[in-house]
Order: C-alpha cells, then sequence, then structure tokens
C-alpha cells in the first residue's frame, strides 16, 4: 500500500511546523508505524532534530536536482520506524535551479511515485512562505495540517495559507484534503483563547481538539537536538503530541474507511509511551548527559545556538551587551562611574595646565 502522505503547512514562521513534524513522526513511530520525514527547510531544523547532521553528504537538493535515488539519500535515525530525508544546507538555493526546470512543481510528486518507500506515513516539514518547495509538498500530499498558534497575527498567516491550498487543490493536487488545524504554542490567557473562539466560529470541526501548549521543555528538546516526546515523554507538550497523533491516526482511519481502505489499528497509548521512554533511556545512556562529555556537548550546542558562528571577541561582545540589556541598573551605574571618570580626568587635566601654567609663567 502506498503511505499517507501529509504537508505541515503555514506560510507564517515559528509556528512550530518543524515542531509538530517531527514529534508526530516520532509518535507515530511508538504507535508502530513506520514514517519517513522529508525535510524541505534549508535551515535543516527537522534533520538537526532527528539526530542527523545537515553537512551530510547528500540530501533533498541531490533528489530533486542531481536525480539521486531515494535509497542512497534516506538515513535511518536513532528512533526505530522514522527514516529521513535530510535538509543540507545547499537547499537554499534550490528555488533557481528549480525555477528552470520544466513542470517543477510536481517534481516531489513524480519521485515519491517513483521510489520504493516502504513505510506508513510521509510527514513532510515545509519551510515559512510559499515557495517551490512547499508547492511541491502540497502537490505531492495526501492530506495537509495547518499548525497555528493563537497570536494576533495568526489570522494573517491563515488568511495567507488558506488560498494557496485552495490553488493546489484547484490546480495541481485536486484530492488534497485540508486535515485539521492544530493550535501550538497556546497559551492560557483572554487573547489566545479570544483567538482560538474566532478561528473555530470559521473553520469549526477543521480544528483539532488537541492543543499543544507552550512549554519551555519543548525549548529545552531542541537544545539538546531531540524531539520533546523523546527528550521528556511525560511533559505537558509531549502528552499534547501524543493526543494529537492519536487525533490525526483516527482523523486518517475514518478517511480511508470513506475510500474504502483500511488502516491497521494503532495500540494502547501506554504502549507508545512506554516505547518513547525506552528511546529516552538508550539515549541517555549512549550520549551521558550528566558525564563531563555529555555536559562539554550539551554547553557547546546552547552555545551554537546563542551565537552561531562567531568568533570568542565577538561571543564576548555580545556577552557584555547582553548582560546590559538584562541589567539596566548596572549600564545606569556604568554610565554614571564613565561619566564621573570623564569629569575627574578633565578636572585632573585643567589643573594640570594651570599649575603648568603657573610654573612657565604665563
Ligand atoms: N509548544 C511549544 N512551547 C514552547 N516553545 C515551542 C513550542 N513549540 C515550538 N516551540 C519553539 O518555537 C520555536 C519555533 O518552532 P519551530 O521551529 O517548530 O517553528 P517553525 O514553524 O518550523 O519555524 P520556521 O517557520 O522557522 O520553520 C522553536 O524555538 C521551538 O523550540
Ligand atoms: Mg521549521
Amino acid at each position: 500500500m502506498r503511505p499517507y502522505i501529509v504537508a505541515l503547512f503555514n506560510q507564517k514562521g515559528g509556528i512550530s511546523k518543524t515542531t509538530t513534524s517531527t514529534n508526530l513522526a516520532v509518535c507515530l513511530a511508538a504507535f508502530g508505524k513506520s514514517v519517513i520525514v522529508i525535510d524541505l527547510d534549508s535551515q535543516g531544523d527537522s534533520t538537526k532534530s532527528l539526530g542527523i547532521d545537515p553537512k551530510t553528504r547528500e540530501g533533498v537538493y541531490d533528489l530533486f536536482i542531481n536525480h539521486a535515488p531515494v535509497e542512497s539519500v534516506i538515513r535511518d535515525t536513532p528512533f526505530d520506524g522514522v527514516r529521513v530525508l535530510p535538509s543540507t544546507y545547499s537547499l537554499a538555493g534550490i528555488e533557481i535551479k528549480l525555477s528552470e526546470l520544466q513542470n517543477s512543481q510536481r517534481t516531489l510528486s513524480a519521485i515519491l511515485a517513483n521510489a520504493k518507500l516502504d513505510c506508513d506515513y510521509v510527514v513532510i516539514d515545509c519551510p515559512p512562505a510559499l515557495g517551490i518547495l512547499p508547492i511541491n509538498a502540497l502537490a505531492a500530499a495526501h492530506a495537509v495540517v495547518i499548525p497555528v498558534t493563537a497570536t494576533p497575527y495568526a489570522n494573517d498567516g491563515l488568511l495567507r495559507t488558506l488560498p494557496s491550498i485552495k490553488y493546489v487543490q484547484e490546480g495541481l493536487n485536486k484530492s488534497l484534503l485540508l486535515q485539521g488545524v492544530l493550535f501550538t504554542i497556546h497559551d492560557r490567557n483572554k487573547t489566545a483563547r479570544r483567538i482560538g473562539d474566532l478561528i473555530r466560529s470559521r473553520l469549526g470541526g477543521t480544528v483539532y481538539r488537541s492543543q499543544i501548549p507552550r512549554d519551555n521543555m519543548v525549548i529545552e528538546a531542541a537544545t539538546a537536538g531531540l524531539p520533546v516526546c523523546v527528550y521528556a515523554p511525560r511533559s505537558a507538550a509531549a502528552q499534547s503530541h501524543l493526543d494529537f497523533t492519536e487525533e490525526f491516526l483516527d482523523r486518517h482511519t475514518a478517511i480511508a474507511a470513506k475510500a474504502g481502505e483500511t488502516v491497521a489499528p494503532r495500540p494502547a497509548r501506554d504502549v507508545a509511551l512506554d516505547r518513547l521512554l525506552h528511546w529516552r533511556g538508550d539515549l541517555a545512556a549512549a550520549t551521558g548527559p550528566t558525564t563531563a562529555a555529555g555536559l562539554r556537548q550539551r554547553k557547546s550546542q546552547l552555545d551554537r545556538l546563542l551565537y552561531g558562528d562567531r568568533t570568542l571577541a565577538e561571543r564576548w561582545h555580545l556577552g557584555v551587551i547582553h548582560f546590559f540589556i538584562d541589567n539596566r541598573l548596572s549600564l545606569a551605574v556604568f554610565l554614571l562611574l564613565m561619566l564621573a571618570g570623564v569629569i575627574a580626568l578633565l578636572g585632573a587635566s585643567l589643573e594640570g595646565l594651570r599649575r603648568l601654567s603657573d610654573i612657565v609663567g604665563l
């Protein structure tokens, strides 16, 4: 049977497309499904989050441009059942290359149709904005999931995203289904509730019941280069991702039933949780986060996150600036001391000049 292909798409950036893609993938695998993640974002965040270095030899760019076979590009991850077609940094230049090709909007469809994928699900992590890569994802997918954050700009993102999906449904992929809208990074405050209600009133049953709450564990997990469902399987965010995966599977089962197909039933949630905890244990044993090497690795990951490739002097400079931004009182004291120093220096210089003029008798 061909896999069910789902694209995670919203033209707005930073609303948890990648976090949802990787956690959906590991949760599906925890429920015993086999999954391929396609990372279409040159930032390579889902590639990294699944334990693969984006400086890897081959990636999606080679699939699209160099006709590399899927089998040579695909990589195993530390999570049984999850494989990835990774992003490499070269992906950043693909838009121009693809615009030179004919029928470039259907390149991914053709690649997937001709490959022996041997999996139950394909999860595509799209970059923000509507470029040729998200169009390729929507053209190849059976379904699209829109992650959305209930902030004042959420509506703008949706208002740009829904017409793009319609555009693909009317031309490139008539069977593309909007499987659902998922609230992510969800806050429990009045504004989020009001915006959430507004979106629900417009989209009704399309919105999933599950919501992913804002949870610092997600950021800690990203720092450690892991999906939160593996890093902290019992955290609020991980539990909500499991809820979402169950709802996603239920919706897929209903869609398949309408088409006269069947989806293998999933095991109980405890089985999935046990598997996530097992991966967590394996990784803790492998990386030893409490050992000196583990801590050094964690520190260098944090440094990379904060400073990128900056030199030591640039990091020190940034550190000083951050210190003063965080401690405005210290900045005021520092400026006052500097002022006092300048005044004292000026006074001493004037006194020196006066004495000199006395000596030389001017
Ligand atoms: N539930 C959550 N709670 C707190 N932080 C979160 C949550 N989900 C995601 N984040 C954080 O929000 C940021 C954006 O998430 P993510 O990278 O998944 O978004 P994205 O939509 O893929 O972004 P982009 O458009 O740049 O690809 C990341 O720092 C991530 O760790
Ligand atoms: Mg992303």
